[in-house]
């Protein structure tokens, strides 16, 4: 899985850990990432850190490789690294932050899903889960490269779904609403009860309760679930309060 040295990639890892899995966790940033095959190890776990870069193409070729190389086999994945880019209007965001914030949240995980569909079409199964956001269901003012990247990452999931189903592979997004995590501190400093009191439920997630729908995604419990954008948000899209 992609993403694990932070918030909701490394509470993943480490759930994923918890039900038996071995985890290999890919990320650009080494100490953090040592950190979460430490807290895995602690608790029992297995966890293996190759250091990627998801727009490195060549690289995510060569981390898919050497999993399969290593474990003959890849069970699941899930594509979770992203970036949140600066905040700007449309006219004037930057170009280069638009290309590097749709490099790493959208092209970044097609790069990772060629190899780990093409993985596990020949093994006849597997299940992929690609973290999009509730910005994959609607705008966000000020992050017009984010939310289009989560947009798209939706219709390239449920594309995949469609072809690779009869293979065996399920192919979902998981759509969490805010929780509490490094991304959410920069984007809305580390007082989350403001935006969380715009929650049905009130507050804020934690990762862990969005971490654990990934895992049972990626588990023979969803055997069923393919080609879905599903919500984790606390209740958010469900609708808003009559304006009083
Ligand atoms: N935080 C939220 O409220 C929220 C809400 C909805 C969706 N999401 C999504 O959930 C996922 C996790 O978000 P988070 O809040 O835990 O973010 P985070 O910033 O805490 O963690 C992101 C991880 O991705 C890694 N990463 C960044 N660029 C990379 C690259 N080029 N190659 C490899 N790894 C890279 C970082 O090192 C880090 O470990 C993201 O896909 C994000 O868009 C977050």
């Amino acid at each position: 899985m992609t993403g694990a040295a932070s918030g909701l990639g490394r509470a993943t890892a480490v759930e994923l850990a918890s039900h038996g899995n071995v985890v290999v966790i890919g990320d650009i940033d080494e100490d953090a990432s040592r950190q979460t095959v430490s807290e895995i190890e602690a608790a029992g776990g297995k966890c293996v850190f190759e250091r990627l870069d998801v727009t490195d193409r060549a690289g995510v070729a060569s981390f898919v490789g050497r999993i399969v190389n290593r474990f003959g086999r890849l069970d699941c994945a899930v594509n979770n690294a992203a970036i949140e880019g600066p905040l700007h209007k449309v006219d004037t965001y930057p170009d280069h932050d638009w290309d590097r914030v749709i490099d790493v949240n959208l092209t970044g995980a097609f790069s990772c899903m060629k190899h780990e569909l093409a993985q596990m079409a020949a093994q006849g199964g597997g299940s992929i889960v690609n973290i999009g956001s509730t910005a994959s269901l609607k705008g966000i003012g000020l992050m017009s490269a984010y939310a289009a990247a989560k947009h798209a990452l939706v219709g390239l999931t449920k594309t995949a779904a469609i072809e690779y189903g009869g293979q065996g592979v399920r192919v979902n997004a998981l759509c969490p609403g805010s929780f509490q995590s490094p991304m959410n501190d920069r984007l809305h400093g580390n007082d989350g009860s403001k935006i969380g009191s715009a929650m049905p439920l009130g507050r804020l997630a934690e990762c862990k309760e969005i971490a654990a729908v990934a895992a049972w995604l990626c588990s023979d419990e969803a055997s069923f679930v393919t080609g879905a954008a599903y919500l984790v948000d606390g209740g958010r899209m469900a609708g808003s309060t009559l304006a009083t």
